[in-house]
């Protein structure tokens, strides 16, 4: 009997949990019915990838997207086209918002925001603060949560809880995974006066490798006594490597594609405040550690950051100008033209950016090509040579620090559960974005 199905790619270098082949596979109600040769199987679309690799569609597990309240930076619209523009199937959103996302009412705010309004998929972070400990439990169990974000150093926005004893509070309660931006808040606000006006080569000294070293190593210890699991974001620091190695059976960790490709003070020098990001891009050292940790396996995996500001904020002089960079749109092919390069291989590129965030985050049939998982994929031109420019990005924000970078490897397609969301650099079905699933959050 022969088999037919909705879609069938045909003849893509299919990169899986099982190497790399040329195979076809079929998608019948948004989910991947059958990989291999499929050759006598009909569908009411083929697709030809002959030439392209196929990869598990990309999870970015952290963006900014900036709505409510500061949407003339982003809104989840144009976050999440950016997001499939650059080949990202799905994103988890942070809670740094106006309002913040620390209730019932303003996380459930965010999910109908983002249903069928986002063009890839999502989940969004609670943030834990002094006030919401009691709800956590509840509230990070919700259907769409990513699970609970401490900021313990201060950002954008106003989310910090930065004492160990509200921490231990905030561990007490919680069941899973939490995710930290680890800077000290005392040594931070310590060293404001080294920040030089005008001069954002001074932010990573002001916003020192100890900062980040001191936060990570109290999250450690307090996870331990608590016996609880932590998760560092965007790891800026050859110490922090080097100490997560040997807490890896209670921490895991973030890289962004801006500390392993941007370098300090170039980056300043050439990009002014567009590099001033915290927790900061730092010396060549620090990114070579980085580099390292992704080779030894210690980085679990990549997010972007992607942290919106406009050119006019941007604009103002540092320090009053606000940290963040764009970078949805920008970490697949940033990350291809690493591969070209020869720093990771296709494989630990679909470790870090599909597979790590599945087993992370306990996510239900994403992250691997496998039948019965969704049918979300990334599809690269790993030959393809593009210029990145700021005309290209459709963030609201419009700007990108890799303007004017030639890459080689570029994202061609996105598919979004069967659906052909971007193809060939143009948005090709209207937003149909879901919650994902998570084990924790399954109701039913
Ligand atoms: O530079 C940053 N900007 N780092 C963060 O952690 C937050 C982000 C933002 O929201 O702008």
């Amino acid at each position: 009997m022969n088999q037919r199905f909705d879609t069938i790619l045909k003849s893509g270098t299919v990169v899986n949990q099982d190497g790399e082949a040329i195979r076809d596979i079929g998608i019948s109600n948004g989910r991947i019915a059958a990989i291999g040769g499929l050759g006598q199987a009909s569908a009411a679309e083929t697709i030809d990838c002959k030439g392209l690799h196929i990869l598990p569609g990309v999870i970015d597990t952290q963006v900014h997207f900036r709505e409510p309240g500061l949407t003339q930076k982003e809104d989840l619209e144009t976050g999440s086209r950016s997001a499939v523009m650059g080949g990202v199937t799905a994103v988890f959103e942070m809670p740094n918002t106006d309002p913040l996302t620390v209730t019932e009412a303003t996380f459930s705010d965010k999910i109908k925001r983002a249903h069928h309004r986002m063009h890839c998929d999502f989940a969004f972070f609670i943030g834990g603060t002094r006030d919401n400990v009691a709800d956590l439990p509840e509230l990070e169990r919700a259907p769409g949560c990513a699970g609970v974000k401490v900021f313990i150093g201060s950002s954008t926005g106003a989310l910090l809880v930065e004492d160990d004893e509200s921490l231990r509070r905030i561990f007490a309660v919680i069941k899973r995974r939490a995710a930290f931006h680890a800077e000290d808040e005392y040594r931070l606000n310590e060293r404001k006066s080294l920040r030089i006006e005008g001069d954002p080569r001074s932010h990573p000294v002001w916003r020192d490798e100890t900062a980040a070293l001191m936060a990570t190593q109290r999250l450690v210890n307090i996870a331990r006594e608590s016996g609880k699991r932590i998760h560092v974001l965007h790891i800026s620091t050859k110490q922090e490597i080097d100490y997560l190695r040997d807490h890896k059976d209670v921490a895991s960790c973030e890289a962004t594609p801006h500390h392993l490709t941007l370098v300090a003070p170039e980056c300043y020098e050439r990009l002014g405040t567009h590099a001033q990001m915290n927790p900061p891009v730092r010396s060549a050292d620090h990114r070579d550690r980085i580099w390292y940790g992704i080779e030894q396996g210690i980085i679990d995996v990549l997010g972007s950051d992607h942290a919106p500001h406009t050119l006019e904020e941007k604009a103002k002089t540092y320090p009053a100008s606000p940290s963040g960079m764009t970078g949805v749109q920008t970490l697949v092919p940033v990350m291809l033209d690493h591969v070209n390069a020869g720093r990771l291989s296709l494989a630990r590129f679909v470790d870090l950016s599909s597979a790590g965030p599945a087993r992370l985050y306990n996510i239900t049939t994403k992250g691997r090509i496998a039948a019965g998982y969704d049918a979300d994929f990334t599809v690269v031109d790993l030959k393809r040579s593009e210029t990145i420019t700021n005309k290209w990005v459709a963030s609201k924000a419009g700007w990108t620090p890799y303007d004017g970078m030639r890459v080689t490897g570029w994202p061609v397609g996105t598919f979004v559960r069967g659906k052909r969301v971007m193809w060939q650099g143009e948005l090709t079905t209207p937003s149909t974005g879901e919650p994902v699933r998570f084990l924790e959050t399954l109701t039913a």
